[in-house]
Protein backbone atom coordinates (compact mmCIF):
# COMPACT_ATOMS: atom_id res chain seq x y z
CA UNK A 1 0.00 0.00 0.00
CA UNK A 2 1.09 3.54 -1.15
CA UNK A 3 0.16 6.53 1.24
CA UNK A 4 -0.01 10.01 1.42
CA UNK A 5 -0.26 12.51 3.93
CA UNK A 6 -1.78 16.13 3.65
CA UNK A 7 -0.17 18.03 6.14
CA UNK A 8 0.02 21.97 7.64
CA UNK A 9 -4.44 21.71 7.01
CA UNK A 10 -5.16 25.20 8.78
CA UNK A 11 -8.43 24.00 9.23
CA UNK A 12 -10.24 20.33 8.88
CA UNK A 13 -13.85 19.51 8.69
CA UNK A 14 -14.23 16.27 9.38
CA UNK A 15 -17.94 15.31 10.59
CA UNK A 16 -17.02 12.84 13.26
CA UNK A 17 -17.90 15.06 16.72
CA UNK A 18 -15.21 12.32 18.21
CA UNK A 19 -11.87 13.68 16.53
CA UNK A 20 -12.74 17.35 16.81
CA UNK A 21 -14.75 20.21 18.11
CA UNK A 22 -18.40 20.94 17.87
CA UNK A 23 -20.92 18.88 14.90
CA UNK A 24 -18.14 19.50 12.08
CA UNK A 25 -16.03 17.50 14.19
CA UNK A 26 -12.82 20.10 13.81
CA UNK A 27 -9.67 20.38 13.76
CA UNK A 28 -6.93 23.27 13.84
CA UNK A 29 -3.60 22.65 12.09
CA UNK A 30 -4.38 19.10 11.24
CA UNK A 31 -3.21 15.76 9.19
CA UNK A 32 -5.17 12.71 7.09
CA UNK A 33 -3.15 9.88 5.87
CA UNK A 34 -4.71 7.85 3.18
CA UNK A 35 -4.04 4.86 1.19
CA UNK A 36 -2.95 6.37 -2.36
CA UNK A 37 -2.50 3.14 -4.20
CA UNK A 38 -4.33 4.82 -6.98
CA UNK A 39 -7.26 1.96 -6.98
CA UNK A 40 -9.60 4.93 -6.18
CA UNK A 41 -10.75 3.10 -3.28
CA UNK A 42 -7.90 4.14 -0.87
CA UNK A 43 -9.24 4.66 2.64
CA UNK A 44 -8.28 7.07 5.31
CA UNK A 45 -6.27 5.78 7.83
CA UNK A 46 -5.29 8.42 10.18
CA UNK A 47 -6.87 12.14 10.87
CA UNK A 48 -5.21 14.34 13.59
CA UNK A 49 -2.84 16.98 14.76
CA UNK A 50 -0.01 17.87 11.93
CA UNK A 51 2.07 17.28 15.01
CA UNK A 52 1.47 13.79 15.72
CA UNK A 53 1.20 12.37 11.88
CA UNK A 54 2.72 9.29 11.23
CA UNK A 55 5.11 8.91 8.27
CA UNK A 56 3.68 8.44 4.87
CA UNK A 57 5.10 7.50 1.33
CA UNK A 58 4.33 11.29 0.29
CA UNK A 59 3.60 14.16 1.81
CA UNK A 60 1.74 17.34 0.17
CA UNK A 61 1.69 20.55 2.28
CA UNK A 62 -1.83 21.87 2.09
CA UNK A 63 0.03 25.40 3.68
CA UNK A 64 -2.73 26.48 5.88
CA UNK A 65 -5.60 25.62 3.42
CA UNK A 66 -8.79 24.51 5.12
CA UNK A 67 -10.07 20.91 4.14
CA UNK A 68 -13.57 19.24 3.71
CA UNK A 69 -14.81 16.04 2.95
CA UNK A 70 -15.69 16.18 -0.49
CA UNK A 71 -19.40 17.00 -1.53
CA UNK A 72 -22.33 14.54 -1.82
CA UNK A 73 -24.50 15.32 -4.41
CA UNK A 74 -27.50 13.19 -3.75
CA UNK A 75 -29.65 14.37 -6.47
CA UNK A 76 -28.92 15.46 -10.24
CA UNK A 77 -30.25 14.67 -13.71
CA UNK A 78 -27.41 14.22 -15.83
CA UNK A 79 -28.47 12.60 -18.60
CA UNK A 80 -29.77 14.88 -20.92
CA UNK A 81 -29.15 16.44 -24.01
CA UNK A 82 -29.51 20.13 -25.54
CA UNK A 83 -30.56 22.65 -22.84
CA UNK A 84 -33.40 24.87 -22.61
CA UNK A 85 -31.89 28.95 -22.34
CA UNK A 86 -35.21 30.20 -24.08
CA UNK A 87 -37.20 28.80 -21.43
CA UNK A 88 -34.63 30.50 -18.76
CA UNK A 89 -34.80 33.65 -20.54
CA UNK A 90 -38.64 33.37 -20.96
CA UNK A 91 -38.65 32.75 -17.03
CA UNK A 92 -36.58 35.44 -16.22
CA UNK A 93 -38.74 38.05 -18.11
CA UNK A 94 -41.73 36.92 -15.87
CA UNK A 95 -43.21 33.34 -17.43
CA UNK A 96 -43.60 30.98 -14.86
CA UNK A 97 -41.57 27.55 -14.55
CA UNK A 98 -43.79 24.63 -14.70
CA UNK A 99 -43.32 20.50 -15.10
CA UNK A 100 -44.40 20.63 -18.59
CA UNK A 101 -41.17 22.00 -19.89
CA UNK A 102 -39.33 18.68 -19.16
CA UNK A 103 -41.05 17.28 -22.65
CA UNK A 104 -38.23 19.51 -24.73
CA UNK A 105 -35.83 17.77 -22.86
CA UNK A 106 -37.36 14.51 -23.53
CA UNK A 107 -37.42 15.09 -27.35
CA UNK A 108 -33.75 16.42 -27.53
CA UNK A 109 -32.49 13.54 -25.10
CA UNK A 110 -34.38 10.57 -27.62
CA UNK A 111 -32.89 12.22 -30.53
CA UNK A 112 -29.16 12.05 -28.76
CA UNK A 113 -26.36 9.46 -29.32
CA UNK A 114 -25.43 6.95 -26.41
CA UNK A 115 -21.82 8.55 -27.16
CA UNK A 116 -23.63 11.86 -27.25
CA UNK A 117 -25.18 11.20 -23.70
CA UNK A 118 -22.36 9.71 -22.40
CA UNK A 119 -19.91 12.86 -23.19
CA UNK A 120 -22.84 15.28 -21.66
CA UNK A 121 -22.57 13.04 -18.14
CA UNK A 122 -18.75 12.86 -18.47
CA UNK A 123 -18.74 16.56 -18.76
CA UNK A 124 -21.17 17.54 -15.48
CA UNK A 125 -19.78 14.69 -13.65
CA UNK A 126 -16.23 16.65 -14.01
CA UNK A 127 -17.38 20.15 -13.81
CA UNK A 128 -19.21 19.01 -9.90
CA UNK A 129 -15.60 17.11 -9.57
CA UNK A 130 -13.64 20.52 -10.00
CA UNK A 131 -16.07 21.70 -7.67
CA UNK A 132 -14.93 19.28 -4.75
CA UNK A 133 -18.18 16.78 -5.39
CA UNK A 134 -16.62 13.26 -5.03
CA UNK A 135 -20.01 11.16 -4.87
CA UNK A 136 -23.02 12.09 -7.01
CA UNK A 137 -26.43 10.57 -7.73
CA UNK A 138 -28.20 10.73 -11.13
CA UNK A 139 -31.35 9.86 -12.12
CA UNK A 140 -33.30 8.70 -16.01
CA UNK A 141 -36.16 10.64 -16.48
CA UNK A 142 -35.99 11.96 -20.08
CA UNK A 143 -36.30 8.69 -21.59
CA UNK A 144 -39.83 8.10 -21.21
CA UNK A 145 -39.98 5.06 -22.98
CA UNK A 146 -38.30 1.36 -21.53
CA UNK A 147 -35.78 1.23 -24.33
CA UNK A 148 -34.61 5.07 -23.74
CA UNK A 149 -35.02 4.96 -19.26
CA UNK A 150 -32.80 1.97 -19.86
CA UNK A 151 -30.48 3.46 -21.94
CA UNK A 152 -29.85 6.76 -19.72
CA UNK A 153 -29.26 4.27 -16.23
CA UNK A 154 -27.16 2.40 -18.50
CA UNK A 155 -25.34 5.05 -19.35
CA UNK A 156 -25.38 6.82 -15.71
CA UNK A 157 -24.06 3.38 -14.19
CA UNK A 158 -20.69 4.03 -16.07
CA UNK A 159 -20.55 7.05 -14.10
CA UNK A 160 -22.00 6.74 -10.53
CA UNK A 161 -23.22 4.35 -8.69
CA UNK A 162 -26.22 6.26 -7.48
CA UNK A 163 -28.51 5.73 -10.20
CA UNK A 164 -32.13 6.34 -10.28
CA UNK A 165 -35.21 5.56 -11.96
CA UNK A 166 -37.20 8.30 -13.13
CA UNK A 167 -39.52 6.67 -15.61
CA UNK A 168 -42.01 8.68 -13.74
CA UNK A 169 -41.12 12.12 -14.17
CA UNK A 170 -43.81 13.36 -16.57
CA UNK A 171 -46.38 10.87 -18.24
CA UNK A 172 -44.62 9.90 -21.44
CA UNK A 173 -46.08 12.72 -24.27
CA UNK A 174 -47.57 9.04 -25.99
CA UNK A 175 -49.61 8.43 -23.23
CA UNK A 176 -50.46 12.20 -22.54
CA UNK A 177 -54.47 10.56 -22.73
CA UNK A 178 -54.17 8.09 -20.74
CA UNK A 179 -51.76 8.19 -17.73
CA UNK A 180 -53.27 5.54 -16.34
CA UNK A 181 -51.62 3.36 -19.08
CA UNK A 182 -48.33 4.88 -18.32
CA UNK A 183 -48.16 4.28 -14.87
CA UNK A 184 -48.73 0.47 -15.88
CA UNK A 185 -45.43 0.45 -18.11
CA UNK A 186 -43.76 2.58 -15.81
CA UNK A 187 -44.44 0.00 -12.84
CA UNK A 188 -44.12 -2.97 -15.43
CA UNK A 189 -42.00 -3.36 -18.61
CA UNK A 190 -39.85 -0.08 -17.69
CA UNK A 191 -38.98 -0.96 -14.27
CA UNK A 192 -37.96 -4.88 -15.52
CA UNK A 193 -35.60 -2.90 -18.07
CA UNK A 194 -34.44 -0.34 -15.66
CA UNK A 195 -33.79 -2.10 -12.59
CA UNK A 196 -30.49 -3.71 -13.49
CA UNK A 197 -29.15 -0.88 -13.57
CA UNK A 198 -30.83 1.26 -11.06
CA UNK A 199 -30.39 1.52 -7.12
CA UNK A 200 -32.90 3.66 -6.27
CA UNK A 201 -36.61 4.49 -7.74
CA UNK A 202 -38.28 8.17 -7.68
CA UNK A 203 -41.07 9.61 -8.87
CA UNK A 204 -42.01 13.41 -9.41
CA UNK A 205 -44.84 13.80 -7.13
CA UNK A 206 -46.39 17.10 -8.04
CA UNK A 207 -49.38 19.00 -9.80
CA UNK A 208 -48.73 18.47 -13.28
CA UNK A 209 -46.78 14.93 -13.00
CA UNK A 210 -48.19 12.19 -10.68
CA UNK A 211 -50.74 12.22 -7.75
CA UNK A 212 -50.11 10.78 -4.42
CA UNK A 213 -51.91 7.44 -5.57
CA UNK A 214 -50.18 6.91 -9.00
CA UNK A 215 -46.47 7.60 -6.76
CA UNK A 216 -47.41 5.13 -4.37
CA UNK A 217 -48.04 2.36 -6.94
CA UNK A 218 -45.31 3.26 -8.93
CA UNK A 219 -42.82 3.15 -5.54
CA UNK A 220 -43.77 0.06 -4.18
CA UNK A 221 -43.61 -1.69 -7.42
CA UNK A 222 -39.81 -0.32 -7.44
CA UNK A 223 -39.40 -2.00 -3.96
CA UNK A 224 -40.84 -5.49 -5.31
CA UNK A 225 -37.89 -5.04 -7.85
CA UNK A 226 -35.42 -4.33 -4.96
CA UNK A 227 -35.20 -0.63 -5.66
CA UNK A 228 -34.90 1.82 -2.22
CA UNK A 229 -37.37 5.07 -3.04
CA UNK A 230 -36.59 8.25 -2.97
CA UNK A 231 -39.18 10.88 -3.87
CA UNK A 232 -39.67 14.58 -5.38
CA UNK A 233 -41.95 15.90 -3.20
CA UNK A 234 -43.61 19.49 -2.59
CA UNK A 235 -41.59 21.58 -5.02
CA UNK A 236 -44.07 23.21 -6.61
CA UNK A 237 -47.23 23.25 -3.99
CA UNK A 238 -48.35 21.87 -1.27
CA UNK A 239 -48.94 17.96 -1.28
CA UNK A 240 -48.71 14.30 -0.38
CA UNK A 241 -45.44 13.71 -1.35
CA UNK A 242 -43.41 14.32 2.00
CA UNK A 243 -46.11 11.82 4.09
CA UNK A 244 -45.88 9.35 1.15
CA UNK A 245 -42.07 9.40 1.30
CA UNK A 246 -41.80 8.74 5.11
CA UNK A 247 -44.71 6.22 4.92
CA UNK A 248 -42.17 4.04 2.27
CA UNK A 249 -39.56 4.64 4.53
CA UNK A 250 -37.69 6.42 1.42
CA UNK A 251 -34.44 7.53 1.66
CA UNK A 252 -35.21 11.15 0.81
CA UNK A 253 -37.90 13.50 -0.22
CA UNK A 254 -36.40 15.94 -2.40
CA UNK A 255 -37.34 19.85 -2.75
CA UNK A 256 -39.90 20.04 0.38
CA UNK A 257 -40.25 23.76 -0.20
CA UNK A 258 -44.05 23.79 0.48
CA UNK A 259 -44.18 22.16 3.51
CA UNK A 260 -47.16 22.43 6.43
CA UNK A 261 -46.12 21.37 9.98
CA UNK A 262 -47.60 17.91 9.82
CA UNK A 263 -44.88 17.56 7.08
CA UNK A 264 -42.12 19.07 9.09
CA UNK A 265 -43.23 16.28 12.16
CA UNK A 266 -43.22 13.79 9.76
CA UNK A 267 -39.45 14.05 8.24
CA UNK A 268 -38.39 14.97 12.12
CA UNK A 269 -39.34 11.69 13.22
CA UNK A 270 -38.07 9.29 10.18
CA UNK A 271 -35.33 8.20 8.81
CA UNK A 272 -35.96 10.16 5.46
CA UNK A 273 -33.58 12.83 4.82
CA UNK A 274 -34.92 16.48 3.50
CA UNK A 275 -33.17 17.13 0.70
CA UNK A 276 -33.00 20.89 -0.19
CA UNK A 277 -32.38 22.27 -3.91
CA UNK A 278 -32.12 25.99 -3.92
CA UNK A 279 -30.59 25.95 -7.35
CA UNK A 280 -34.24 25.16 -8.41
CA UNK A 281 -36.11 28.13 -6.28
CA UNK A 282 -32.98 30.32 -7.68
CA UNK A 283 -33.62 29.11 -11.55
CA UNK A 284 -36.98 29.32 -11.16
CA UNK A 285 -37.26 32.81 -9.27
CA UNK A 286 -39.43 30.90 -6.16
CA UNK A 287 -39.31 31.01 -2.92
CA UNK A 288 -36.75 28.83 -1.10
CA UNK A 289 -37.58 26.02 1.39
CA UNK A 290 -37.08 26.91 4.92
CA UNK A 291 -34.15 24.78 6.28
CA UNK A 292 -34.09 26.49 9.45
CA UNK A 293 -37.61 25.29 10.64
CA UNK A 294 -36.33 21.37 9.65
CA UNK A 295 -33.15 21.59 11.61
CA UNK A 296 -34.65 23.09 14.37
CA UNK A 297 -37.69 20.17 14.55
CA UNK A 298 -34.67 17.85 14.63
CA UNK A 299 -34.91 16.56 10.74
CA UNK A 300 -31.58 15.62 8.54
CA UNK A 301 -31.21 18.08 5.80
CA UNK A 302 -28.94 17.37 2.78
CA UNK A 303 -28.02 20.10 0.23
CA UNK A 304 -27.40 19.48 -3.38
CA UNK A 305 -27.65 20.66 -6.60
CA UNK A 306 -30.60 19.12 -8.55
CA UNK A 307 -28.60 19.93 -11.83
CA UNK A 308 -31.04 19.43 -14.42
CA UNK A 309 -31.22 22.01 -17.73
CA UNK A 310 -34.71 22.94 -16.83
CA UNK A 311 -35.49 24.42 -13.40
CA UNK A 312 -31.51 24.42 -12.14
CA UNK A 313 -28.52 24.15 -14.23
CA UNK A 314 -25.70 24.12 -11.81
CA UNK A 315 -23.02 21.32 -11.09
CA UNK A 316 -22.01 23.78 -7.97
CA UNK A 317 -22.47 22.81 -4.41
CA UNK A 318 -20.46 25.39 -3.35
CA UNK A 319 -23.17 27.85 -4.67
CA UNK A 320 -25.99 25.99 -3.31
CA UNK A 321 -23.95 26.36 0.03
CA UNK A 322 -24.32 30.30 -0.03
CA UNK A 323 -27.86 30.66 -1.20
CA UNK A 324 -28.81 28.47 1.57
CA UNK A 325 -26.47 30.59 3.94
CA UNK A 326 -28.03 33.57 2.50
CA UNK A 327 -31.64 32.49 2.03
CA UNK A 328 -33.11 29.48 3.83
CA UNK A 329 -31.93 30.23 7.37
CA UNK A 330 -28.40 27.62 7.30
CA UNK A 331 -25.59 28.59 9.28
CA UNK A 332 -22.05 28.08 7.36
CA UNK A 333 -21.54 25.01 9.36
CA UNK A 334 -25.09 23.68 8.98
CA UNK A 335 -24.77 24.19 4.91
CA UNK A 336 -21.61 22.41 4.67
CA UNK A 337 -22.48 19.28 6.98
CA UNK A 338 -25.59 19.46 5.28
CA UNK A 339 -23.49 19.36 1.86
CA UNK A 340 -21.68 16.66 2.89
CA UNK A 341 -22.63 14.05 5.87
CA UNK A 342 -26.55 15.25 5.14
CA UNK A 343 -26.05 14.14 1.55
CA UNK A 344 -24.35 10.89 2.23
CA UNK A 345 -27.43 10.01 4.49
CA UNK A 346 -29.78 10.78 1.69
CA UNK A 347 -27.87 8.02 -0.28
CA UNK A 348 -27.47 5.84 2.95
CA UNK A 349 -23.79 5.56 2.08
CA UNK A 350 -21.27 5.68 5.36
CA UNK A 351 -18.12 5.46 3.76
CA UNK A 352 -18.40 8.88 2.29
CA UNK A 353 -19.31 12.18 3.91
CA UNK A 354 -16.99 12.56 6.74
CA UNK A 355 -12.78 12.49 6.96
CA UNK A 356 -12.36 9.97 9.96
CA UNK A 357 -10.30 6.43 9.34
CA UNK A 358 -12.11 4.17 7.22
CA UNK A 359 -13.95 6.61 5.38
CA UNK A 360 -13.08 6.59 1.22
CA UNK A 361 -10.36 9.54 0.91
CA UNK A 362 -12.12 11.87 -0.72
CA UNK A 363 -10.94 15.23 0.52
CA UNK A 364 -10.89 19.02 -1.07
CA UNK A 365 -8.55 21.38 -0.30
CA UNK A 366 -10.08 25.50 -0.27
CA UNK A 367 -7.65 27.82 -1.16
CA UNK A 368 -9.37 29.73 2.17
CA UNK A 369 -8.60 29.22 5.96
CA UNK A 370 -11.75 28.02 6.72
CA UNK A 371 -14.83 26.25 5.28
CA UNK A 372 -16.84 29.48 6.42
CA UNK A 373 -15.56 31.13 2.98
CA UNK A 374 -17.68 28.83 1.05
CA UNK A 375 -20.72 31.03 1.77
CA UNK A 376 -18.73 34.17 2.88
CA UNK A 377 -17.17 34.31 -0.44
CA UNK A 378 -20.10 33.15 -2.74
CA UNK A 379 -19.18 32.53 -6.86
CA UNK A 380 -15.36 32.27 -5.55
CA UNK A 381 -13.61 28.94 -7.21
CA UNK A 382 -12.51 28.04 -3.78
CA UNK A 383 -11.90 24.33 -4.26
CA UNK A 384 -8.24 23.87 -5.30
CA UNK A 385 -7.31 20.39 -4.35
CA UNK A 386 -9.33 17.64 -4.92
CA UNK A 387 -8.38 13.56 -3.86
CA UNK A 388 -11.19 11.07 -4.53
CA UNK A 389 -10.81 7.10 -3.35
CA UNK A 390 -6.92 8.26 -2.75
CA UNK A 391 -6.54 9.37 -6.13
CA UNK A 392 -5.24 12.98 -6.91
CA UNK A 393 -8.05 14.27 -9.51
CA UNK A 394 -7.39 17.64 -9.18
CA UNK A 395 -3.80 18.38 -7.49
O1 LIG B 1 -36.02 18.38 -9.89
N1 LIG B 1 -38.90 18.39 -10.47
C1 LIG B 1 -38.71 17.60 -11.39
N2 LIG B 1 -37.60 17.50 -12.10
C2 LIG B 1 -36.62 18.51 -12.16
C3 LIG B 1 -36.90 19.50 -13.23
C4 LIG B 1 -36.76 18.90 -14.54
C5 LIG B 1 -36.88 19.82 -15.72
O2 LIG B 1 -37.50 20.91 -15.66
O3 LIG B 1 -36.34 19.41 -16.76
C6 LIG B 1 -36.39 19.13 -10.81
O4 LIG B 1 -36.49 20.36 -10.61
FE1 LIG C 1 -34.88 16.88 -9.43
Amino acid sequence: MTTTVVTNIGSLVTNDPALGEGPLGLIKDAAVVFDSTGTGTGKITWVGPATHAPAADTAYDARGRAAIPGFVDSHSHLVFAGDRTQEFNARMSGKPYTAGGIRTTVAATRAASDADLDANVRRYVSEALRQGTTTIETKSGYGLTPHDEARALRIAAAHTPETTYLGAHIVAPEYADDPAAYVELVTGPMLEACAPYARWVDVFCERGAFDGDQAREILTAGQKRGLIPRVHANQLGHGPGVQLAVELGAASADHCTHLTQADVDALAGSGTVATLLPGAEFSTKAEYPDARRLLDAGATVALSTDCNPGSSFTTSVPFCIAVAVRDMGMTPDEAVHAATLGGAKALRRADVGRISPGARADLALLDAPSHVHLAYRPGVPLVSAVWRGGVPELV
